[in-house]
């Protein structure tokens, strides 16, 4: 039954979609006005999805429609983090993922490490006061108390379909994690690296990465400058079992932004090379998981914290479902999971990857059945 639940959750946040906006800041912006035919086309599309998602549950088998529930236990040993993107709506979203990632972090038995907060981290006009409800009030300082690794998404670069503030809205967000140091909210740089659990015997190497490229984001220089400090970081020793990058914009894409030819060409290349075992993005507004011919690496895409969501508009490369949520992954030395959990709690997705490059689906599409380790 909550996999009827499920369908309905999101025809709900198709709903938000139509007629919300995105709030900035306490003010919502005014929705567009819409003519009574359009209207019209909107309720059947709505009626339409109830419908379909009935058909669904009436088609699939009861036993299938049992959701999944995360799973809360992982062998002794190993870090686990969290990965949100685009979240900084401040809306209801925004907040039954941020209750559920709350949620989450309770009933997982083991501490975590930390959040990959992957970009888009406030919609819309930013001012110093937004950091207190939108951020510090939004996660619970109960169960999510452990640091937020923040990257720049588009809309922190304060684009004129944004807030019009340019750069100075990003240097905001480093200027926060500069002078609050007590805070959660950690952005050293525009780029960076994180060895966990610390630097002194690593199990694994973040590298987080700020993939703006458009006019009025990162100058030329600052291109330049990353693209160095990627090559100097991937290249050097670390005892660190893995490698990761983090960064707001996915390479390759199911949804509406579909692959990104110029962070491909730039990036892709390392990426093989010098063994990345994971990508972790966010920029499209689902959940996806994709594999790539031609790459070795495994590929998620969780840009779904808090923003109206994304359509997928093709399918062949893995999991794709338009779903607000975040994603669990837990790291140890010889393999990593990682868990598709939505905003109602439910596991609609998971794999796991060892270290010798096989990846293994553990939970399809939130009908299989979980499988023993
Ligand atoms: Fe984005």
């Amino acid at each position: 039954m909550r996999k009827l639940g499920n369908y309905l959750h999101e025809t709900n946040w198709l709903l938000c979609a139509t007629h919300g906006g995105y709030f900035t800041g306490r003010k919502q912006m005014k929705p567009t006005p819409v003519n009574p035919s359009r209207t019209m086309t909107r309720r059947d599309a709505i009626k339409k999805t109830i419908l379909f998602s009935t058909s669904l549950w009436a088609l699939a088998g009861a036993s299938e429609l049992r959701a999944q529930a995360p799973a809360t236990k992982f062998p002794e040993g190993g870090l686990d983090f969290l990965a949100m993107g685009d979240f900084g709506s401040g809306n209801a979203v925004q907040r039954a993922v941020a209750a559920q990632m709350a949620d989450f972090a309770k009933k997982l038995e083991r501490p975590l490490t930390g959040v990959f907060a992957m970009g888009d981290n406030f919609y819309g006009k930013l001012t110093p006061e937004r950091f207190a409800p939108h951020f510090e009030e939004m996660y619970s300082k109960e169960h999510l108390d452990f640091p937020f690794y923040a990257c720049l998404g588009n809309h922190d670069y304060g684009p004129s379909y944004d807030s019009k503030q340019g750069p100075a809205k990003a240097q905001m967000q480093l200027d926060y994690a500069k002078n609050n140091p007590s805070s959660r909210w950690k952005m050293p740089a525009k780029w960076y690296a994180e060895e966990f659990p610390d630097a002194a015997n690593p199990l694994l190497k973040v590298i987080f990465l700020d993939g703006s490229m458009f006019e009025g984001a990162l100058t030329p220089k600052e291109k330049i400058d990353q693209k160095r400090f990627l090559e100097a970081e991937i290249a050097k020793n670390t005892a660190a079992k893995w490698r990761w990058i983090v960064c707001h914009y996915p390479l390759f894409s199911e949804g509406v932004h579909h692959d990104n030819a110029r962070l491909i060409a730039e990036w892709g290349p390392l990426l093989n090379k010098h063994n990345i075992s994971l990508y972790v993005a966010g920029h499209d507004h689902n959940l996806q998981h994709l594999q790539v011919d031609g790459y070795k690496n495994n590929f998620v895409v969780s840009g779904s914290a808090g923003a109206s969501l994304y359509p997928i508009k093709r399918s062949g490369r893995g999991f794709a479902q338009k779903i607000s949520g975040f994603v669990h992954i837990h790291v140890g030395a010889d393999s990593f999971e990682v868990q598709y959990i939505t905003s109602t709690g439910d596991c609609l997705h998971a794999f796991r990857r060892t270290q010798a490059g096989k990846t293994d689906t553990i939970i399809a599409n939130g009908n299989g059945k979980r499988q023993k380790a």
